[in-house]
């Protein structure tokens, strides 16, 4: 979670989402693969409303969902291993289609009487497909094809009455299917990009065989949030954090569609945002949007208690202590509100249990969240949504470009940025004068949108210089551009060597202060994306 007050620690129940009303579904059985958000999103993305629950969530669970299809993910471990995630049979008798990909077809092979073993060589990465009877599930794709594979165990023989729809170079049998039973394999990952062929595969798996129809699109969630919304809060008072990031951004449009003027929005400027950010807030929702909304000036307090601070997580600390009593102060003016919009994500609810727990989970992200126990009830309207659907949200609410697309940015803003020393009023200028020219240069170079975050460091150190014939002492100033998914982990973004020139020379020649220039070429991991 990247943002100040628009998101907070997960809710306490952390539990799976709801499923929303009157749209198909398929549930994604989540048995550990690496990409098996990856899955739930192309669904959704190909029309179908999709969630992640946990293998081990329970017959009844996927029941009370009435899905229209059961995708069973990949997985780390060996369907033969000791303790490895089984297949409760009773999925079977739902009379809901049902995919194993990868691990999820190893397990049904396995289940129904197929034979699945250790192979002598892996096979992952690119991989040759060629179709030997394309059945139902292949039917109309090319005989040839690329997939991408990440496995070792290797289905040799299709359980009886299954038909094998395709080998590939290291696997004997790489789809299979027995229609009548209503059960489908493919040991390739087709929600990869990778994979040519695997959004079609996907859609004859939600069309055909499960025929699933396709409603859930942007306009789709506004409705059915509002509708949500409205159900939830009624006539009563809402308070929103506002911090300017896309998701409470989105969230605060959607309450303020479903409730108008019930709903009134905080934004405390910490005076660690970037450059005109909070004025921008500020144009946009008051001007733009006419939602109420109340901003706060409370820099002179951030600062004064940052003052003599350079351990970074003391600064985290006190950035989130002091955000939490400046939003309860603002708060407790706001008479008889009872209802505090949070821009909890899909991905947040995964992490915080809706998943098995493979996924990697991130500690640090609730600095500028809210305590669990402010006497608000939480409206979440992203709850259900992954980061990609919120932007298409914001996009459908008619946000402009600069704002849903605006990269993550982290609560305690800059002041994580000045490394190694204090954040003062000066260095914190002198940085956001930097970031305010990598950013305007990178957007110039219509490269905003491909990096997931760029921006720049200050560290507390001084460099020898020599600019007009005179010696130097300055600031060097660091480029951090990143390319990544999801944040977990991260490449250093090639940027072009004339770009990067062209923002060294004006960080040099416009900002007197800096001498230096120099660029981060650190990966995630073994780096972070920040520096402290
Ligand atoms: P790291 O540095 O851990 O960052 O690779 C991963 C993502 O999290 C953001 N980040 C934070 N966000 N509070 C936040 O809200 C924080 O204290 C914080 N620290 C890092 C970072 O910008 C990146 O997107």
């Amino acid at each position: 979670m990247n943002e100040a007050a628009g998101t907070v620690a997960p809710s306490p129940e952390g539990a799976p989402a709801a499923p929303p009303v009157a749209t198909d579904e398929v549930v994604v059985l989540d048995y550990g693969g690496q990409y098996s958000q990856l899955i739930a999103r192309r669904v959704r993305e190909l029309g179908v409303f999709s969630e992640l629950l946990p293998h081990h969530v329970g017959v009844e669970e996927i029941e009370r969902r009435k899905p229209q299809g059961l995708i069973l993910s990949g997985g780390p471990a060996s369907v033969y291993a000791e303790g490895a995630p089984r297949l409760d049979r009773r999925l079977l008798e739902l009379g809901v289609p049902v995919l194993g990909i990868c691990y999820g077809m190893q397990l049904l092979t396995r289940e129904l009487g197929g034979r699945v073993e250790a192979a002598e060589v892996g096979e992952f990465g690119r991989s040759d497909l060629r179709v030997l009877e394309p059945g139902r599930l292949l039917a109309g794709l090319p005989a040839e094809q690329t997939c991408w594979m990440s496995h070792r165990d290797t289905v040799f023989e299709p359980p009886p009455g299954f038909t094998a729809l395709a080998s590939s170079t290291a696997s004997p049998v790489a789809a299979v299917e027995d229609v009548e039973r209503g059960v489908y394999g493919i040991q390739f990952h087709p929600e990869v990009v990778h994979t040519p062929y695997g959004n079609a595969i996907l859609e004859r798996f939600l069309a055909d065989v499960c025929g699933a129809e396709r409603t859930w699109s942007a306009a789709s969630i506004v409705d059915e949030q509002v509708a949500r919304i409205r159900a939830q809060v009624g006539s009563g008072r809402v308070i929103c954090g506002l911090s300017g990031g896309v998701d409470s951004s989105v969230a605060a449009m959607l309450v303020h569609r479903a409730v108008g003027d019930q709903l009134t929005c905080v934004f405390v400027d910490h005076g660690l945002m970037r450059k005109n950010e909070g004025e921008q807030v500020i144009a946009a929702f008051r001007d733009q949007f006419k939602v109420p909304l109340v901003a706060v000036d409370a820099q002179d307090r951030f600062l004064a208690r940052l003052a003599g601070v350079s351990d970074p997580e003391t600064k985290r600390k006190i950035i989130g202590e002091e955000f939490i009593r400046v939003f309860e102060e603002e708060a407790s003016r706001l008479e008889g509100a009872r209802y505090l919009v949070q821009g909890t994500l899909y991905s947040d609810v995964i992490e915080s249990g809706g998943g098995t727990g493979a996924a990697t989970i991130k500690s640090h992200h609730n600095v500028g969240g809210l305590p669990e126990d402010l006497e608000f009830e939480l409206v979440e309207p992203l709850r259900t949504l992954f980061k990609d659907e919120v932007r298409r949200v914001g996009e459908e609410l008619g946000m402009p470009e600069r704002l849903v697309w605006r990269q993550p940015f982290p609560g305690p803003g800059l002041a994580i940025r000045i490394v190694g020393g204090e954040a003062t009023r000066g260095r914190l200028n002198l940085l956001r004068d930097a970031d305010a020219i990598l950013q305007d240069e990178i957007r110039r170079a219509g490269l905003y949108r491909e990096l997931w975050q760029s921006f720049c460091v200050l560290p507390d150190v001084r460099t020898v210089g020599v600019q007009g014939d005179e010696r130097t002492y300055g600031n060097v100033v660091v480029i951090r551009a990143v390319t990544s998914d999801d944040a977990m982990t991260a490449d250093w973004a090639r940027l072009p060597y004339d770009l990067l020139e062209q923002i060294a020379s004006r960080m040099i020649n416009e900002l007197r202060e800096v001498n230096r220039v120099v660029l981060d070429i650190t990966s995630k991991p073994p780096g972070t994306i920040e520096w402290e």
